[in-house]
């Protein structure tokens, strides 16, 4: 068994990543970290794990040797501890943004700060196994992908790497969970309840992450927030530089992710669900991509959808760590999500 720790286990993503690893077959949850709940059952915090796990909360300074430790901090809160971390387990897995991305004037661009340990960004894998499956393998250190960026380089990626964006404009509509779980005057119910919120129409952190794997300077990125708790749907208009048809554009998609166990091509001639929709996907690992082109001009609308807390988070660092130990890639992540919902 490979024994697992989780840092901010009392948080909306690394409950869901608790969720999962208490049912991994290879794994053993070892300790879970909250400052505010240490001495409390983990249940109390995460009710759905009620009967299904007896841990309680421990405090960082509390956390023992484990062979791997998931990091769920808010971001900045890893770099300030790196050195523990590193310390405590031979691999480290970070949720938060401190190392997604390899270049330390980026991440001062996009944080408006410089970075605490520049030296160490480097060292981490950029946590989309589609994208960087090979460096997963053996890696030490992962950053997992932010929920917006995965979206959004999923849907635009196979595009990206066949030189066909001129230019991209992506709308990402989010759900409430996307904030974390702690309350502000944002999410208070009366202002969040029914919001449809623009709230980053330009500058979102993950741009950042956008123009590094994408490698692609033309993505122009916006969020809303609207009435939903787990989701994203990233709508992005491409405008492509040469004339493309969608039995083109289909083959492109086949080819990128025809074989991706966690990624499905969502287009369907008729039906209610004839694109991809977050609603469908709620506690799964799944990535449903869907594209339409404009017959009236070089637009192609490419639609995509995630979970923010799975796909966009926790599913996405077990997978990553999955294959990272040689194991069957969607081990633990087999949920289909539930319709209805
Ligand atoms: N939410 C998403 O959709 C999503 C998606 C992708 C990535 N992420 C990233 O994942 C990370 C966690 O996000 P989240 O939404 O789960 O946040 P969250 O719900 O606010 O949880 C934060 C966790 O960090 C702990 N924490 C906060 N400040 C701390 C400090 N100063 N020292 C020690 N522990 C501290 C909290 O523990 P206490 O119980 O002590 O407060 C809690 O366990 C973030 O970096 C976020 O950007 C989130």
């Amino acid at each position: 068994m490979i024994r697992v720790s989780i840092v901010g286990g009392s948080g909306y993503a690394g409950g869901d990543l608790l969720r999962i690893l208490l049912f991994h077959p290879q794994v053993e949850v070892c300790q879970v970290t909250s400052e505010r709940h240490a001495g409390k059952m983990v249940s109390g915090v995460h009710p759905n794990l009620r009967k299904v796990s007896r841990l309680k909360f421990v405090a960082i300074d509390e956390l023992e040797n484990c062979d791997v430790l998931f990091l769920g901090l808010p971001h900045g809160q890893a770099m300030q501890r790196i050195e523990q971390f590193e310390a405590l387990a031979p691999q480290l897995i970070d949720m938060s943004a401190d190392f997604r991305l390899n270049d330390s004037d980026a991440y001062e661009r996009w944080y408006g700060k410089p970075h605490l340990c520049a030296e160490r960004l480097a060292d981490y894998v950029y946590g989309i196994p589609e994208l960087h499956r090979r460096q997963m393998s053996n890696a030490k250190r992962i950053a997992s992908a932010g929920c917006n960026a995965t979206a959004t380089i999923l849907a635009l990626h196979p595009l990206a790497e066949a030189g066909l964006i001129d230019n991209a404009v992506v709308e990402v509509k989010a759900g409430s969970s996307q904030g974390g779980n702690s309350a502000s005057d944002a999410s208070h119910h009366p202002e969040r309840s029914g919001a449809v919120r623009s709230y980053k129409p330009t500058g979102h952190r993950h741009v950042g992450e956008m123009i590094q794997e994408l490698q692609c300077g033309n993505i122009h990125f916006s969020a809303t927030s609207i009435e939903m708790v787990r989701g994203i749907l990233a709508t992005c208009h491409v405008f492509l530089n040469q004339s493309l048809e969608e039995k083109d554009i289909w083959k492109i998609y086949r080819a990128a992710y025809g074989s991706e166990p966690f990624i499905r091509i969502v287009k369907e001639r008729t039906g209610i669900h004839r694109y991809p929709e977050p609603k469908l996907l709620a506690g799964s690992n799944y990535c449903d991509i869907g594209f339409e082109k404009d017959p009236h001009s070089n637009r192609l609308v490419v639609v995509s959808a995630i979970d923010n807390l799975m796909k966009g988070a926790a599913g996405q660092a077990v997978q990553a760590f999955n294959i990272s130990h040689g194991i069957e890639e969607t081990t633990g992540l087999e949920f289909p999500g539930l319709h209805p919902l």
